[in-house]
């Protein structure tokens, strides 16, 4: 029988909820799931981890976002939960799993270290850079929740030719874009807690489209967090001449490679 496992953590919680449930509201969440409804992110992933998904029975997917993984995996493993403290990638995930009949998908409107979860056969974590960077309790922690797989996707490069962020920065902002970070930290991580993961790579498309060019200088405005006529006036021209063209509006292109981590779960039932 699943054992219910209370998690440490809770001041880790109010952090991450007012980090992320800042930046998604309902209008970024619906940019990111235009993005993925044309991305092949999710089919590239799955394969990846094919093999470990075999025979599982549960997934418990930490960051599941609006479900660009849990909704996947929820039409091929009998009971998926998807653990997701932003209020407005909550809500999406739930209202698509509704949609699609999913009742053995759960959201759980939490963070990693909020709630009592049972363990899964199989833990999730993709793109979710809080829990998988170096020293993140979540590293060591996440084994003790798994039955069989710890699973983390990383980006492969520190993604420094996002969305031409690597040219807007510069202009709008003064500075030039560093990006994120990589699974390079990850990996000290688990190094440091003496894990060495399987590692795969995988290319994937994360292209972002938009109805036309006001709402394509929406979305720049929002993620680089500028305003004003003179910005406004720069992003028209500069997306004019570098988005491409489609016959049902303008695409940013974006090439990604992320890798996948996985390692075996720790909990020994019966
Ligand atoms: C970039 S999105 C990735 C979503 C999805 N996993 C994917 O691959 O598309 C990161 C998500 O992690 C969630 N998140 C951030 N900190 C978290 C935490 N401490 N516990 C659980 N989820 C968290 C955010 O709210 C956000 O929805």
């Amino acid at each position: 029988m699943a054992v219910e496992r209370t998690m440490p953590g809770a001041t880790r919680v109010d952090q991450a909820r007012r980090r992320n449930g800042g930046f998604w509201s309902a209008r970024t969440v619906a940019w990111y799931q235009r993005a993925l409804a044309r991305s092949d992110y999710a089919t590239r992933v799955l394969a990846a981890i094919a093999p470990r998904l075999a025979g599982a029975a549960s997934v418990l997917d930490v960051g599941a976002g609006c479900g660009a993984l849990a909704l996947p995996l929820a039409a091929r493993i009998p009971q998926v939960t998807a653990l997701e403290p932003a209020p407005a990638m909550a809500a999406a995930l739930s209202a698509e799993a509704g949609k699609r009949g999913f009742r053995h998908l759960t959201v759980v409107d939490a963070a990693w270290g909020e709630v009592a979860l049972p363990p899964h056969d199989l833990v999730l974590c993709a793109h979710v850079g809080e829990l998988t960077r170096s020293g993140a309790p979540f590293l060591g922690e996440a084994a003790r929740w798994a039955r069989r797989w710890v699973v983390v996707v990383r980006d492969r490069e520190a993604e420094s030719d996002k969305l031409f962020f690597r040219e807007l920065y510069p202009a709008l902002l003064g500075r030039s874009y560093r990006g994120g970070s990589d699974y390079r930290e990850t990996l000290e991580g688990l190094a440091r807690l003496g894990v060495h993961p399987e590692i795969v790579t995988v290319d994937y498309r994360s292209d972002q489209p938009f109805a036309d060019l006001d709402e394509a200088c929406d979305f720049y405005e929002v993620y680089l967090g500028v305003s004003g006529p003179e910005a406004r006036g720069f992003l028209r021209t500069f997306l004019a001449a570098r988005l491409v063209r489609e016959p049902r509006g303008w695409v940013a292109p974006y090439a990604k490679r992320a890798v996948v981590l996985r390692w075996p779960g720790a909990v020994r039932e019966g």
